[in-house]
C-alpha cells in the first residue's frame, strides 16, 4: 500500500514554491476567489481541470462526477452551478467530457458494475435517445467516442434548461455555456457544441451540434 507521507512532502514543497514566487499569494487567495469559469467534468484522474487549461487555484470553480453529467435533480451539481453563476458570477460554464471515459464504455459494453449502474442510467438514457446515431457505427471504440460527444451535447442542453441558467439569462446576466471533449491521447480540448449565451440560442445550437456530428466521421 502506498503511503500518503509523500503527499505532505509535496504539499510543503508546493506551498513553499508558491510563496517564494509571490509572498502574498495564499493571503490573497484566502480572502476571496474570483473565478471566471465553472468546469463540469468527469471524475477521471486523467482529466484535471486546472492543469488542462493552465489555470491556477482561484481561477476555476470545479464540479466533477462520473460521466460529467448535469442532472436536474442532482442537488450536488445544481448547487455548484447556482453558487458559481449567482454568487461568483462566472462568465463561462464548460461541460467537459473526455474520450476513453470508463462510464461511457461501461454503457456501450453493457457491463455490470454494481451500484454505479444507477448513476450511469443517465448516460444509458443518452445512448437510447441517440440509438440510431450510434447503431450505425461499427467499432466499439468509435461508438464510445461518439457517445462521449453526444453526452456532452445533452449535458449542455440540460445545463441551459436549469433554473439557474434560465433565471440568469432572464436577468440579462452574461454567461455562456460551452461543450467540450478532451482527448486523453493528445491532451487537446475540442468543441462539440457552439457557445450558448441565452435560452433562445439553445434549441438552435443543440440541433446544429447534432447535425455537425452526423457529418463527421466517427
Ligand atoms: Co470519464
Amino acid at each position: 500500500m502506498c503511503s500518503i507521507e509523500s503527499l505532505f512532502q509535496n504539499n510543503i514543497a508546493w506551498s513553499t514554491r508558491c510563496v517564494a514566487q509571490d509572498p502574498a499569494y495564499f493571503e490573497r487567495l484566502a480572502r476571496q476567489q474570483t473565478p471566471r469559469y465553472l468546469w463540469i467534468g468527469c471524475s477521471d484522474s486523467r482529466v484535471p481541470a486546472n492543469e488542462i487549461v493552465g489555470l491556477r487555484p482561484g481561477e476555476v470553480f470545479v464540479h466533477r462526477n462520473v460521466g460529467n453529467l448535469v442532472v436536474h435533480s442532482d442537488l450536488n451539481c445544481q448547487t455548484a452551478v447556482q453558487y458559481a453563476v449567482e454568487v461568483l458570477k462566472v462568465e463561462h460554464v464548460l461541460v467537459v467530457g473526455h474520450y476513453g471515459c470508463g462510464g461511457v464504455r461501461a454503457v456501450i459494453e453493457r457491463r455490470r458494475i454494481g451500484l454505479a449502474e444507477n448513476w450511469l442510467r443517465h448516460l444509458e438514457d443518452v445512448a437510447r435517445k441517440h440509438a440510431q446515431r450510434l447503431d450505425g457505427i461499427a467499432g466499439v471504440d468509435e461508438r464510445a467516442a461518439r457517445l462521449c460527444e453526444l453526452n456532452v451535447i445533452e449535458q449542455v442542453s440540460n445545463l441551459c434548461r436549469t433554473t439557474t441558467l434560465r433565471r440568469a439569462w432572464e436577468r440579462g446576466q452574461k454567461v455562456e455555456v460551452h461543450g467540450l471533449v478532451y482527448g486523453l491521447e493528445d491532451g487537446r480540448l475540442r468543441r462539440v457544441a457552439a457557445a450558448v449565451g441565452n435560452e433562445e440560442m439553445h434549441d438552435m445550437e443543440y440541433a446544429e451540434a447534432l447535425s455537425a456530428l452526423a457529418v463527421r466521421p466517427a
